[in-house]
């Protein structure tokens, strides 16, 4: 019995940064993905294949320190889940992706979800999709060293086609918003991507912590950068390193923009999307300090053509994909413009291509 598993990376429309500090992020599940082609053994093994690399692992015998190959995405999973509960048997799983590594798609979300739902059905469990996806978090905190938010593993598990999420990361509640009809989301791959971009995201977060330690102080209940308004910072402003304040301005101010863009995007007003889109671009460049000259390229690139409302970097930052958010009828010219003019500053090719808002996990065969 061979069976096919299939997970779909992302683009976040807006919200960056936010969802490890309990806010709100705004994902789409892409029609770009991972298929795990997967057959049962029955020697508890996992024999992984992509392209021409091939891994095996077994389930009974965990190192101590993970070895940070890809491998480590679904051996990773595969332990969390049975830590939780969840008996598997091995497999041998064929990885396919189209999902670009390394541009903040979330290829390793479409990794970790595909081969862990795969292992849960093959072993005949019933599968909680919110669970598989703190299950697969977790396994990028342990295994990869990465201690992400849960937005790209739960919009890879959850996502709807035609349809942005809204998602509030402390309660997990979701609101649906459709994407209206005659507007397209381009991504924008900048090709490059820094090498330390996981220090790098952990030093963020570590900068988000050190700001709630000081701001609880003052005020104890609260408990993450969520509960935190913009008054309280400029209040605490010289108890910090103001590297630490802008970090929290970042969030803080980022926190507003994703539920006013809800609200835009719920009432069609894209141009308000499309602005705050661009305000969000700019705190991550200005304040949070993820982007990189490419992306700042790229994202100038786009505003300078006709028929987009907005235009920022998406995912954790440090290189990977811009997307801009376009006028239907416009996005052929969108993209030839903008890579044109990518070309012309940075002398790199940008790889461009509209989106469909598309579902999450499933078997496919
Ligand atoms: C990465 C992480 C997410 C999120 C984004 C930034 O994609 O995996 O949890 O923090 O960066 O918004």
């Amino acid at each position: 019995m061979t069976r096919v598993y299939r997970a779909p990376g992302r683009v976040n429309l807006i919200g960056e940064h936010t969802d490890y500090n309990d806010g709100f992020v705004m994902p789409i599940a892409i029609d770009r993905a991972t298929t795990a082609t997967m057959t049962p053994r029955d020697d508890r093994r996992i024999v992984a294949r992509s392209g021409r690399a091939a891994v095996t692992v077994s389930l009974d015998d965990v190192p101590a320190r993970p070895g940070g190959s890809w491998i480590e995405y679904i051996r990773g999973v595969a332990v969390i889940l049975e830590r939780r509960g969840h008996r598997l048997g091995g497999a041998d799983v064929e990885i396919e992706s189209d999902v670009p590594t390394g541009a903040g798609l979330s290829s390793s979300a479409a990794l970790e979800v595909s081969a862990g739902f795969g292992l849960l059905d093959l072993a005949g469990h019933a599968i909680d999709l919110t669970e598989l996806a703190r299950a697969c978090q977790l396994a990028e905190h342990e295994f990869v060293g990465t201690r992400c938010g849960l937005m790209d593993q739960f919009i890879a598990c959850h996502g709807r086609a035609g349809h942005a999420l809204m998602l509030d990361t402390r309660t997990l509640e979701p609101e649906w918003l459709p994407i209206p009809s005659g507007v397209r989301v381009l991504v924008c791959n900048s090709m490059t991507r820094h090498a330390h971009a996981t220090g790098g995201y952990n030093e963020r977060r570590a900068d988000c912590e050190a700001g709630v330690h000081v701001l609880a102080a003052r005020r104890p209940e609260i408990r993450a950068l969520r509960d935190v308004l913009l008054a309280d910072l400029e209040a605490a402003r010289a108890d910090m390193p103001d590297r630490v304040y802008r970090r929290c301005r970042h969030v803080v101010t980022e926190n507003a923009r994703v539920l006013r863009a809800a609200g835009a995007l719920a009432s069609g007003d894209l141009e308000a999307v499309g602005a705050l889109m661009v305000e969000s671009h700019r705190s991550l460049r200005d304040d949070f300090e993820v982007t990189t000259p490419g992306i700042d390229a790229l994202v100038d690139a786009a505003l300078g053509c006709d028929g987009v409302y907005g235009a920022r970097m998406t995912g954790g930052g440090f290189g990977g994909c811009a997307i801009a958010l376009v006028d239907e009828p416009s996005a052929a010219a969108v993209a030839a413009g903008v890579q044109q003019r990518y070309r012309d500053v940075t002398g790199l090719r940008a790889d461009i291509y509209p989106c469909t808002p598309s579902a999450g996990v499933s078997r496919i065969g």
